[in-house]
């Protein structure tokens, strides 16, 4: 016969799980519901303040006592799984009334593209940075030192007017051109320098071919015997990659404060293969000529590398500029610059 406390204890343990469905019956968190399973199972909870008793039981009566704690644990363990997942269903059929038809396909976002621009940009830094080159940037914002005293262009010099720009307050300027990044990266430090610069830049321009911020690319290579046949040779490199193999290029006597001599630079028209006809029709790229103007260049003035402490007898480089907006119009055929900046998906979507 077992002794009346183990039974006490037995009929404590049956009435665990009875009280337990009571407590969670209002709970509403699966945080709540832990805590309460806690309260009975856990090290610090009711079943084990009953078992602790168990030791003073004479040996013979600590099975049945041990059989109704493990039945006290089942119960309270399905009681805990079976409201946990009530709780769940409910929040799923909570959500699914929300949702006025779950049959019908989703809206989707899409996969975005590339800007057509930042695809030209990589596309000519791919090509310069497998002739060695960085790349380098610099702020939108510049100094008026930056943009034009170092780069030869003082304050009452007649080139000033071709790149006529925003001032902001401070005294500073949107930069006219990315050749100020020249100007930075020599500051920086000694030569050889070998850089692409490509970023914005902001003129007071604005029509079907100019817009009044528009990307350009900047090069410039420093080293102790840079001569002008090295920057024919990495232009033409640049032409054949990125517009066609077989065209070629022509540099045209032209005038940049901060170069000397100065070259406007014009690649071969690739519609026409620089023939300037197509059948019997003068080329409309081209209009006939044959030549396409990409940008200009030339030799650093010495001047430049004074402004910046190099020493103009022992170093010398090139430098040159090209519109990237230009290379893309020419690249994909686009004949209004300012499609560019509408950001219709339309256009845009185009470029894969
Ligand atoms: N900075 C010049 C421009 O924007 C282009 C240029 C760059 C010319 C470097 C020569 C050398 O017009």
């Amino acid at each position: 016969m077992p002794s009346p406390g183990s039974l006490e204890i037995i009929a404590a343990l049956d009435r665990l799980a009875g009280a337990l469905g009571e407590e969670i019956r209002p709970l509403e968190t699966e945080q709540e519901i832990r805590a309460a399973q806690a309260r009975y199972l856990g090290k610090k909870g009711r079943a084990s303040d009953l078992m602790k008793a168990l030791g003073r039981l004479p040996p013979e009566e600590r099975p049945a006592v041990g059989e109704a704690a493990n039945r006290a644990k089942a119960a309270i363990e399905s009681l805990i799984a079976a409201r946990l997942t009530a709780l769940s269903q409910a929040a799923l059929a909570a959500d699914l009334a929300r949702t006025v038809d779950v049959t019908l396909p989703g809206r989707g976002s899409g996969m975005g593209t590339l800007h057509p621009l930042t695809l030209v940009r990589r596309e000519v830094e791919e090509i310069f940075l497998g002739l060695g080159f960085e790349v380098r940037t610099g702020p939108w914002i510049e100094t008026e030192w930056h943009n034009f005293d170092a780069l030869n262009t003082p304050a009452d010099h007649p080139a000033r007017d071709m790149q006529d720009t925003f001032f902001v307050e401070g005294g500073r300027i949107l930069r006219s051109h990315t050749s100020p990044v020249q100007v930075r990266t020599m500051l920086a430090g000694p030569p050889p320098i070998k850089i692409i610069a490509p970023g914005n830049v902001f003129r007071r321009d604005d029509d079907a071919t100019h817009t009044p911020m528009f990307p350009q690319i900047e090069g410039l290579y420093v080293d102790r015997d840079v001569s002008f046949a090295d920057l024919k040779g990495t232009l033409l490199h640049f032409v054949r990659r990125f517009f066609g193999p077989d065209l070629s290029i022509r540099l045209r006597p032209s005038f940049f404060p901060f170069t000397e001599p100065s070259a406007e630079v014009d690649a071969g028209c690739y519609l026409c293969g620089g023939i300037g006809r197509r059948g019997d029709v003068a080329c409309r790229l081209c209009k006939g000529s044959g030549w396409i103007e990409i940008g200009g260049s030339g030799m650093v003035h010495p001047n430049v590398f004074r402004a910046v402490g190099y020493d103009p007898e022992s170093v010398r480089g090139f430098a040159f500029g090209m519109g990237l907006s230009r290379m893309a119009m020419l690249k994909y055929g686009v004949d209004d610059l300012r499609a560019f900046y509408e950001n219709d998906i339309r256009f845009l979507s185009q470029f894969l």
